[in-house]
C-alpha cells in the first residue's frame, strides 16, 4: 500500500492521542460565508473564509466526534469528517435541518441575512438600461428555527459577529436564539475575524458564565468552544 498523506497520519495521530471527551457524540457543524445570486454571474457575499469552522471540525473530530461540515468555502477538506457543500443561506437551511437531530450543533457560518428577491436569469448587461436595482428580501433565521425545536438532549451553539456593543449584542442573540453558549467575536479588532489565523473571542454561556479566550490559533479557539461545549453537555 501507499503512504497516507502527512496530514492524515498527523490526524489519526491527534485523534489516537487526544482526551476523546466528544466520542460518540455527533456534531454538525457550518462554515463560510454563503454566497446569494445577483444573476448567474455575480454574488451577494461576506468576509467569511471558514476557518474557524473548519478549525472546530478538525478538533472535533480529533477529540472523538462524528462531525458533518456544512460549508461553503473553498478549502481542504478535513480528515475525517463528512462535507456537505451548499451555496446559499436556503441551501445551508435544507442541508442542516435535514441532519438537525444530532447531540451537538455549531453555527459557524455567516450567513446571508439578506438575499436579493429575484436573481436574474441572464447575466445582467452594462450597456443600456442604465444601473440596475438590486431590491433585497430577509432570508429565514434557521438558528432561531433550531432553537425553538431543539431537543433536550442537544447542545446549541451561535456566533455573532459583532463590530459594536459586542457582548450587549451577543448576550441578546443568546437569549433570542435559545442558545446553550454563543462565541462573541469582535470583527473589527486587529488578528481577529474574518480571514485572520487567528481569533480572539469572549464564550457566553446559558446560565450567565462567560469566558475570555485570549488571541490565538483558530486551532486553539476551536478547543476552548469544545471546552466550553463539553461543559454545558456535562450539566444538562
Ligand atoms: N444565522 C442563521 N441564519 C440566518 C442568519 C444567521 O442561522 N439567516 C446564524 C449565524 O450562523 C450565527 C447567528 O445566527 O450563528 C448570528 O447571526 P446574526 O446575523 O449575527 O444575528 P441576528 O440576530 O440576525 O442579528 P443582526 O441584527 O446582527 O443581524
Amino acid at each position: 500500500g501507499r503512504l497516507a498523506a502527512p496530514e492524515t497520519i498527523v490526524a489519526h495521530a491527534e485523534r489516537a492521542l487526544a482526551n476523546p471527551d466528544l466520542k460518540g457524540v455527533r456534531l454538525v457543524v457550518t462554515a463560510g460565508g454563503t454566497r446569494e445570486p445577483i444573476d448567474p454571474v455575480r454574488v451577494i457575499s461576506n468576509r467569511s473564509t471558514g476557518k474557524q469552522g473548519y478549525a472546530i471540525a478538525e478538533a472535533a473530530w480529533a477529540r472523538g466526534a462524528e462531525v458533518t461540515l456544512v460549508t461553503t468555502a473553498d478549502r481542504p477538506d478535513p480528515v475525517g469528517v463528512d462535507i456537505v457543500r451548499v451555496e446559499t443561506a436556503d441551501e445551508m437551511q435544507h442541508a442542516v435541518m435535514q441532519r438537525c437531530d444530532v447531540e451537538v450543533i455549531v453555527m459557524a457560518a455567516a450567513v446571508a441575512d439578506f438575499r436579493p428577491v429575484d436573481p436574474a436569469g441572464h447575466k445582467i448587461k452594462k450597456t443600456g438600461a442604465g444601473v440596475p436595482e438590486i431590491v433585497l428580501e430577509k432570508t429565514h433565521d434557521f438558528l432561531v428555527e433550531l432553537g425553538e425545536h431543539k431537543p433536550s438532549h442537544q447542545t446549541l451553539v451561535g456566533f455573532a459577529a459583532e463590530t459594536n456593543n459586542v457582548l450587549a449584542n451577543a448576550t441578546g442573540k443568546l437569549e433570542r436564539k435559545n442558545l446553550d453558549l454563543i462565541v462573541a467575536n469582535d470583527v473589527s479588532a486587529p488578528q481577529t475575524g474574518f480571514g485572520h489565523d487567528t481569533n480572539q473571542v469572549t464564550i457566553l454561556m446559558a446560565d450567565g458564565s462567560s469566558s475570555d479566550v485570549a488571541l490565538m490559533s483558530k486551532r486553539g479557539v476551536a478547543e476552548a468552544i469544545i471546552d466550553s461545549i463539553v461543559h454545558a453537555r456535562e450539566r444538562q
